[in-house]
């Protein structure tokens, strides 16, 4: 075995281990445990919320939920399949089942190099707020109302250095549980504090929903108000989905690789799929009706309103009305950033596979490359809060612009293509015999029409019309 092969078995140690039985878990419950790790994470709690209260409510869900059955299930069985089909990570599964599609497995390293830096930009925000809860700081922990919560986000995240501070402890931390392997460690953890997380969010949200006022904002998550409609909504909601479920830059593939051939691809997709939707669902519904509880909906909603600051300020305003609300933010906000890690690891992870999987490098120095990205990209999205406030790409402030070309754009693009690939330039029925849907005539026309025309054709028309159309 050449080093290069020894480097980048490393590299997918992890996904690996966890699947095995020696994890304790059955293969099923131990690969839905690991891929639900990477796609629960600041997506479902940061992102989710504010793209809600940023599209108008329930029309919003609505539209997420539509594109999480038709496309979002069956991008994350693709994934999957394509993956254990082949056994191969991003780089070798393309052209294992089609030789002329090599290039396309570096196209898809792109999403995660651009999301990493700004994640671990949000991931640093988590540990300020798990620290300033810590330690009691002021104009945070006892706040006298919501504006002066707002303000001390907006104090922090215009600083220069202190948002930068807490960026590297976040990106460090990542690299070195990827550069030492450690994953398993850090999966077997979360294990405990997921459920944990669950259960903090699910108090939260009956908590914030017996407030006065709240129901209201009840309404406003969950009831689809159509003139708020637009095809940015769409867009938006494609966007969220892709991210959230870690589809559309082909991580799923590795995960699929390693998964048993004994487990179902079907039932485990729609397992994670629905874990993912529910936290998602839960944290908006702990977030907006604390918006009509403390603080002013309209002021919130309006169209340069909160937006990424919405999950930080709400929360606190929770905290603080809550009796030991202190203790109560520490955890939360400790357990938030444990989903933030995982997820985060599997995004650097999947960068690392591929550098040391071609590119002859050993793994520490791949983490040192993807460090240094990190680094730069990541410090640029942070100062464009502050000192480059005046920066704009695409109307937008950096961190904003990572995200929207990453996650509207790219996503969008990398699951067209990987519909194309699996519809039209594969063998006919490797998929559905992957997923074991074969058997049943009807399931494997659904999957096939909806992956060589629904998803690409839709998927293409809605980017092009959220991009270019205003209504
Ligand atoms: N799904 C993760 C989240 O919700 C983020 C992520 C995106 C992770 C893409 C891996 C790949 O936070």
């Amino acid at each position: 075995m050449s080093l290069n092969n020894v480097e980048s078995k490393t590299a997918q140690n992890s996904i690996e281990d966890f699947t095995k039985k020696k994890s304790g878990f059955t293969g099923k419950l131990g690969f839905v445990l690991a891929a639900s790790g990477s796609a629960v994470g600041l997506g479902n709690l940061w992102r989710f919320p504010y793209l809600t209260a940023e599209y108008g409510g329930g029309i919003f869900i609505f539209c997420y939920i539509i594109l999480a059955i038709f496309f979002g299930l069956t991008m994350l069985m693709l994934e999957i399949a394509i993956g254990r089909k082949t056994g191969k990570s991003v780089i070798g599964a393309f052209p294992a089942l089609n030789k002329k599609f090599k290039w396309f497995g570096y196209v898809c390293v792109i999403v995660p190099l651009i999301i990493v830096p700004y994640y671990c930009v949000i991931g640093g925000w988590v540990v300020k707020y798990a620290w300033s809860f810590l330690v009691g700081s002021e104009g945070l922990v006892g706040a006298e109302n919501a504006t002066v919560t707002g303000e001390f986000f907006t104090t922090f995240i215009s600083s220069t250095w202190q948002p930068l501070i807490f960026f590297l402890i976040f990106a460090l931390f990542t690299i070195i549980i990827v550069a030492f392997g450690v994953q398993k460690g850090i999966e077997n953890i979360s294990k405990i504090l997921m459920p944990a997380l669950a259960l903090i969010a699910v108090f939260l949200m009956i908590y914030v929903i017996c407030q006065p006022g709240a129901l209201e904002g009840v309404g406003y998550t969950l009831i689809p108000n159509f003139s708020n409609f637009s095809f940015k909504t769409i867009l938006g909601a494609l966007g969220q989905l892709f991210y959230s479920m870690s589809i559309g830059m082909c991580i799923m593939i590795t995960y699929g690789s390693y998964m048993k051939k004994s487990v179902s691809i079907k039932s485990s997709a729609t397992q994670i799929a629905i874990f993912d939707s529910i936290f998602a669902l839960i944290a908006s519904l702990i977030i907006i009706p604390a918006v009509f509880a403390f603080s002013n909906p309209a002021e919130v909603f309006k169209p340069d309103g909160d937006g990424p600051a919405l999950m930080f300020i709400q929360l606190t305003n929770v905290f603080n009305a809550l009796p030991g609300g202190r203790v109560i933010g520490v955890i939360f906000f400790v357990l938030v950033l444990f989903a933030a890690i995982t997820s985060s690891v599997s995004l650097v992870e999947s960068i690392v596979a591929v550098l040391c999987e071609d590119g002859r490098i050993k793994r520490v120095v791949a983490c040192i490359i993807v460090f240094g990205a990190i680094l730069v990209l990541g410090t640029l999205s942070s100062l464009g809060n502050g000192a480059l406030a005046n920066v704009e790409i695409f109307g937008k402030d950096i961190l904003s612009a990572f995200d929207f070309l990453a996650n509207n754009i790219l996503m969008p693009i990398v699951a067209i293509i990987t519909c194309v690939f699996a519809g039209w330039f594969i063998e006919k029925n490797i998929i559905p015999k992957e997923i074991g849907i074969d058997k049943s005539k009807g399931m494997t026309t659904y999957f096939n029409v909806i992956v060589k025309f629904v998803a690409p054709i839709c998927i293409f028309l809605i980017l092009l019309s959220g991009l270019f159309i205003k209504i």
